[in-house]
């Protein structure tokens, strides 16, 4: 039999020897993950003692204050460098122009003082939309029709804003998609001499399924029923207009920008990175953290080498953070080994 590989030169490169051994495919490896990288999201609600599990979410749990310095307490102990809260409103605080959202004696700020009490190196981030605390579910106030009116949604995000600086929080996300908040915040934030309060944009934020769980955990998917967010958050068929956004809220004065949702998404993630150059931040959303977990319960994947590889899909993509619900499962992923 005469062989197949007719030429001497045959191959005429050896990637393969890189990957011959642990050694060298350490050497050459190109990127890599750390805790640092990590943003916690948690769901924050009233009471005391409280750990209630969310259904469509295995291993994510709704936490009252007190309860949360326990994970507090192990994100300092881990290396995530930033807790994301999140609150369930109950539903007597919930009303069309969701005002509860500005108190400053609401969850929210309560929550940020506790933890910038007893975690005072621990980041603190806090989205700024009303769905949590809209009666209709919508990310802002709306007319007659059910539309989202821009600006007086603006001024209560403002105002939203601002009662979490005044608590103290370390970073403040507008997640809401309206045009020109992060200008307006910014400003606010500067008169009122917050000047260290960072902003991270979600700048480009697409009107996706994928966050479906994350609207039975904070309680807004009821209220939302068959209404969509089509009118502000975008449209997942674009890419260009993705840079337009995140022109925009860096022209604004963003810190930070983030690409929502996360693992269908890495395209735009790359183009963001490219295009600004920014502290740019990936959310891998609810509904990419329930079909990992669901496979994995099913025993159809490995759940700890998914969770990893793809966190580092992330940063391959030009992520420098992410958010992602397996925060903490992977930074004891990587503690370990
Ligand atoms: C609120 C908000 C949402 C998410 C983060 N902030 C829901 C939405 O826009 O409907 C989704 C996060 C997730 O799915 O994990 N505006």
């Amino acid at each position: 039999m005469t062989s197949f590989l007719l030429s001497p030169e045959f191959p005429d490169s050896r990637p393969r020897r890189n990957r011959r051994d642990d050694f060298s495919r350490r050497l050459v490896r190109e990127n890599s993950l750390s805790a640092n990288d990590f943003i916690y999201p948690v769901f924050v609600r009233e009471g005391k003692g409280v750990e209630q599990a969310v259904p469509s979410m295995p291993g994510v749990s709704r936490y009252s204050p007190d309860t949360l310095l326990r994970v507090a307490e192990e994100c300092m102990e881990l290396g995530v460098p930033v807790l994301a809260l999140f609150p369930v409103i109950e539903s007597e605080l919930k009303t069309p122009d969701g005002a509860e959202a500005a108190n400053p004696d609401g969850l929210i700020p309560r929550t940020v003082a506790l933890l910038k009490q007893h975690f005072p190196e621990l980041g603190v981030l806090t989205d700024v939309a009303l769905d949590p605390y809209t009666s209709h579910g919508q990310d802002g106030i709306i007319d007659d029709n059910g539309y989202v009116l821009n600006e007086p949604t603006v001024e209560m995000l403002t105002r939203q804003a601002l009662a979490q600086a005044q608590a103290g929080v370390d970073i403040v996300a507008p997640s809401d998609m309206m045009d020109g908040r992060i200008g307006t915040i910014r400003k606010a934030l500067e008169a009122n001499q917050f000047i260290y309060t960072r902003i991270m944009a979600y700048s480009a934020k697409y009107a996706s399924a994928f966050y479906g769980p994350f609207r039975d955990a904070v309680g807004s998917a009821a209220n939302l029923g068959k209404s969509n967010k089509f009118t502000y958050q975008m449209d997942p068929a674009n890419r260009n207009e993705a840079l337009r956004e995140v022109a925009a809220d860096i022209r604004e004065g963003a810190d930070m920008v983030m690409v929502k949702p996360g693992m269908p998404y890495l395209d735009i993630l790359r183009d963001v990175k490219n295009a600004f150059g920014m502290p740019t931040f990936a959310y891998q959303v609810s509904g990419e953290y329930a079909m990992i977990r669901a496979a994995a319960d099913n025993g159809w994947l490995d759940l700890d080498a998914i969770v990893l590889e793809s966190l580092l899909g992330f940063k391959r993509a030009g992520g420098d953070g992410i958010l992602t619900y397996f925060a903490l499962h992977a930074a004891r992923l990587l503690k370990n080994g």
